[in-house]
């Protein structure tokens, strides 16, 4: 007689208001039996690690599929390579030097996508080209009443030519505009999703907050920026060839921290489609 064995979703916090590890087997993941669970986790943790889970790049997207729609980024509907060094990727390679500085993926889509999963095939050198993450919604829950109602209203302008001044203070017109192709978009400073939950949209992306005076605009981008990524709501991931981390890029924040373009480090994306669009 066969008995019927569940498999269950194991886990441990890494700190109390950011990141969970995952410490399930490849296979207990790919089998797509845990994903409602891993979907309701990384609402509530921001980040999930599992830790030198070793994926193939088939099984990142087999894996991927198991929680969403997969988004791929590649027309062949492969992985996507992200590192700095312009040989192995020269057209996102530029793009990429805003990713060193704290921001949401997507912000000039109107739904932004749900989540990004990443795995290490090449780690920095130690101390270099860790990933920090930041959770949005607990850096929202944790503001005074007083703030929540002075933000709640808010509107911020997000554009990606806001991050080129951030690597690159006099750019030339042409990139500049280059960049303002792109496109901007208006978006609220706190999201209210439909869960009811609430976290901050900021980021490299905001330019500026709409009807404020500059000075004040600047305060409140800033200082909630450096209120958010303050110790009690970030994790810094230190790679290992083989871990895979995924991150709610709808309540998170998160940014590359420094390493040299050429030192070979290698990481491979992929992204679930969002589902909710910002809110007004
Ligand atoms: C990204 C990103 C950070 C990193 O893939 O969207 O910002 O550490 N990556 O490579
Ligand atoms: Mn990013």
């Amino acid at each position: 007689m066969s008995v019927a064995t569940e498999t269950k979703l194991r886990t441990e916090n890494i700190k109390p208001k950011i990141g969970s590890r995952v410490l399930n087997s490849k296979e207990e993941l790919l089998s797509g039996e845990l994903a409602a669970e891993l979907r309701d986790l990384i609402e509530q943790r921001g980040v999930l690690v599992f830790p030198k889970i070793d994926f193939t790049e088939d099984e990142q997207i087999a894996f991927t599929k198991t929680l969403g729609n997969y988004a791929p980024e590649n027309p062949d509907g492969s992985v996507s390579k992200i590192t700095l060094d312009v040989k192995e990727n020269p057209s996102a390679a530029e793009y990429l030097k805003g990713s060193l500085y704290w921001h949401i993926d997507g912000t000039r889509n109107d739904v932004p996508i749900l989540a990004s999963l990443l795995t290490c095939k090449v780690p920095s050198p130690k101390g270099t080209g860790n990933t920090g993450f930041s959770n949005t919604y607990a850096a929202y829950d944790d503001l005074s009443d007083e703030q929540k109602a002075e933000y709640d209203d808010l509107k911020v302008l997000h554009a990606p030519w806001a991050s080129l001044f951030y690597y690159e203070p006099e750019p030339g017109l042409a990139k500049l505009k280059g960049m303002q192709a792109i496109g901007e978009k208006v978006l609220p400073l706190v999201w209210e999703h439909k869960s009811g939950r609430k976290s901050l949209v900021l980021g490299c992306t905001s330019h500026h907050v709409l009807d404020v005076p500059y000075g004040k605009s600047a305060e409140i981008i800033h200082g909630l920026r450096e209120w958010a990524t303050g110790p009690d709501f970030t994790y810094s991931h230190e790679w290992e060839a083989g871990d895979l981390v995924m991150w709610d890029n709808t309540g998170t924040m998160h940014r590359a921290e420094w390493y040299d373009p050429e030192c070979g480090r290698m990481m491979l994306r992929t992204k679930l489609e969002g589902e909710e669009p910002w809110a007004e």
